[in-house]
């Protein structure tokens, strides 16, 4: 069952336990009381769904904020704001279960170090506000960056930041839905779900020699042929992987010398 009609069924499930209870007798009287069971019913009835760990988080948080979201007494057209912001913002993140989240500087260094000394060619799938090609676009001018974006505001803000910078291209899309060869370097800050899914695209597009670097989510079941540590906060880890059997070597092949 998708998480989301997970979320739901712990919900409902939760409200029907406590209108259980409230006939019953055994739920004290009140507002506060009936907001509290809900919210631990739907958090207990998740753990029992087998739903990942952050949505006990998401049903503890849910009713209390929505009792106390209804008791401010807002416009109803508040709510269609923040619904129509937070669309704009995480757009297909329910179907693709990638979220936005941000490569910080530190981490933007660290793939630099990862480049080809001579001009290459990065693609950064889902790029988000652009927070990795746009530190990159500066350390190394002589190198193309590209990303590809599917959430509307995250594209636009990506694109307002980035206009003054020739060596970065950014555009609004699917990333499954374009070739992947032309890139010497392609990276990834995803989630884990779809990781199993991108190297089987990258391993039967991307060129050898070329390198996929992965941020904090492996490939399922295969060894990286690198792991670096960024000297960073969150102490992230990029995995990479040589889709197409590892670096180029070139082998001198002999002209042949013309027959006399
Ligand atoms: C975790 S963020 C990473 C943002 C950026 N790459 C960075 O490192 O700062 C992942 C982004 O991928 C986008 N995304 C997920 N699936 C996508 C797809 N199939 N095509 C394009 N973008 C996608 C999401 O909208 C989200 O903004």
């Amino acid at each position: 069952m998708p998480p989301a009609l997970r979320a739901l069924l712990a919900q409902i499930l939760a409200w029907l336990l406590c209108l259980g209870l409230g006939r019953s007798g055994l739920l004290p009287a009140g507002l506060p009381a009936l907001v509290l069971a809900q919210a631990l019913g739907a958090a207990g009835i998740s753990v029992l769904l087998g739903s990942a760990a952050w949505w006990r988080w998401i049903h503890l948080g849910f009713t209390p904020l929505l009792v106390g979201a209804w008791s401010l007494h807002l416009p109803p057209g508040a709510y269609l704001a923040a619904f129509g912001l937070l669309a704009l913002v995480y757009w297909s993140s329910f179907r693709t279960q990638v979220p936005l989240f941000l490569s910080n500087p530190t981490t933007a260094r660290a793939v630099a170090q990862l480049l080809p000394e001579r001009p290459a060619f990065l693609l950064d799938l889902g790029s988000g506000t652009g927070s990795l090609v746009r530190p990159l676009a500066r350390l190394r001018p002589d190198c193309r960056f590209e990303g590809v974006e599917a959430a509307p505001a995250p594209y636009a803000l990506s694109w307002l930041l980035s206009r003054h910078q020739p060596n970065v291209s950014l555009a609004r899309g699917d990333f499954w839905d374009m070739p992947w060869e032309r890139y010497d370097l392609v990276y990834a800050f995803l989630s884990p779900v779809p990781m199993a899914q991108v190297w089987a695209k990258a391993s039967a597009e991307m060129r050898p020699g070329s390198l996929l670097v992965s941020n904090s989510f492996p490939i399922p079941d295969l060894e990286p042929d690198q792991i670096i540590q960024v000297p960073d906060r969150r102490g992230t880890l990029l995995y990479c992987y040589h889709p197409a059997g590892g670096p180029v070597v070139r082998r001198h092949v002999p002209k042949k010398r013309p027959r006399h």
